[in-house]
């Protein structure tokens, strides 16, 4: 039988390789847009739906971010800064991983990008000839295996449960890891499970990379939203030299609008990436670049967030047990809940659908993030007021005991 991967292989091995066409043939649409787009919809024809399906911040970005860039936009130096970023924001940003966790980072190692999106970009343009492949979890953010078609590569999507709090673990990465395999990729938190990574597995993740001669790629994009445990960043645990760290402003600092991340490089590639920043992107947004060293400084905004999102999870992880979603591991960060609805339907897309055509409460039905029991999950996100929530669960409850009777 031909799988997907396979087709891929046989495209990108072929020397006759039609047109870019089969490539974008494999990338996928987020489906939960179709789902917004009904509920938008509904709204335009006045009914009021309780938005938990959309992962951005709710927040206006911090003050002090916005000042920051009128500031800049007044000085009317907003011409490209160097293609790796404005030396500012990569001397800040290795200020601010000596500060808050104790890591020498050399600020030419750090590479700003627009978004974290242009950093995945970025590296699988660097590390991938065709066909290689990249491990990655199931369920997992899904825009990661669409950038590693893009660039010609096979994602390997391993199915995670909560024994291994949703992640890959060390003998996972063992019992998968392929001739042709060059990273495997950890989302710590996660999206969409909000779950943490044993540090300890993190460690031993990092050094089966290295003993393989890949690349372990952690996405911490959701550090710094985290509740009650403070997540390593993964150059605490592993070798520089097989680890790339992605970060960006989008979530923790509320500026998923400005498009600015950035990437921690190993040396070795750090002339690759340069090469492909400049022909690629040339460089991130200026003004962007320099409201986000402000940013770095605005901690007290940051927690405030950071509160609000936690009094949220609290009130969800209390509140939808009792209406049958099964939340197996507690999520302790990003602003996601991954609950098992087995006990509701056994289709979680039509239960996705009734929900917002009968109760106006928009969830993210699990085959966004994978294939592996997808059917039996959704994603609740709580990037929405607390009142918001608590008129989503009194409607769901409603709509569950009305299937009911
Ligand atoms: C795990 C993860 N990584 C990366 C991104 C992309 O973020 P950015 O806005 O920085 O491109 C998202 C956005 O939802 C995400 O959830």
């Amino acid at each position: 039988m031909t799988t997907q991967c396979d087709c891929i292989c046989d495209i990108v091995r072929s020397t006759s390789y039609p047109s870019a066409m089969r490539r974008i043939d494999l990338i996928e649409p987020f489906r939960v847009m179709q789902l917004l787009e009904r509920a938008r919809q509904l709204e335009a024809q006045g009914r009021h739906i309780v938005h938990m399906e959309i992962g951005e911040p709710d927040f206006p970005t911090p003050a002090p971010v916005v000042e920051a860039a009128r500031q800049r936009l007044d000085t009317g130096r907003n011409f490209y800064t160097p293609s790796t970023g404005a030396p500012e924001l990569q001397r800040a940003l290795s200020d601010w991983y000596a500060r808050t966790q104790g890591l020498d980072i050399d600020p030419d190692r750090i590479v700003i990008t627009p978004g974290t999106s242009g950093a995945f970009s970025l590296i699988y343009a660097v590390l991938l000839e065709a066909g290689e492949s990249v491990l990655l979890s199931d369920p997992g953010y899904p825009c990661q295996r669409n950038f590693i078609r893009l660039a010609g590569g096979e994602p390997l999507n391993i199915p995670v449960g909560p024994d291994t709090r949703y992640h890959l673990s060390a003998d996972l990465l063992a019992a998968n890891w392929r001739q042709d395999t060059r990273a495997a990729v950890v989302i710590n938190p996660s999206n969409p499970t909000g779950t943490l990574i044993d540090p300890e597995e993190l460690a031993l993740i990092g050094r089966a990379c290295a003993e393989m001669d890949g690349y372990l790629i952690s996405d911490e994009i959701y550090h710094g939203l985290t509740y009650g445990v403070n997540p390593p960043c993964a150059l605490q645990c592993s070798d520089a030299a097989h680890t790339i760290v992605v970060n960006g402003f989008s979530k923790r600092w509320a500026m998923t609008g400005w498009r600015v991340g950035w990437v921690v490089l190993p040396e070795q590639l750090l002339d690759a990436a340069r090469r492909v920043m400049q022909n690629i992107f040339i460089a991130a947004p200026t003004l962007s670049q320099y409201a986000a060293v402000a940013a770095l400084e605005a901690d007290g905004q940051v927690e405030v967030m950071r509160q609000a999102y936690d009094e949220r999870r609290r009130y969800l992880l209390e509140a939808l047990p009792g209406l049958g979603f099964d939340i197996v591991v507690e999520p302790q960060g990003a602003f996601y809940i991954y609950a098992d609805v087995s006990r509701l339907t056994g289709d979680s897309r039509s239960f996705c659908w009734d929900l917002l055509e009968h109760a106006g409460v928009a969830i993210t039905p699990g085959e966004d993030f994978g294939a592996y029991r997808s059917a039996q999950h959704v994603r609740f996100s709580y990037a929405t007021s607390l009142s918001e929530l608590r008129e989503g669960i009194s409607r769901i409850g409603l709509a569950l005991a009305a299937r009911r009777h």
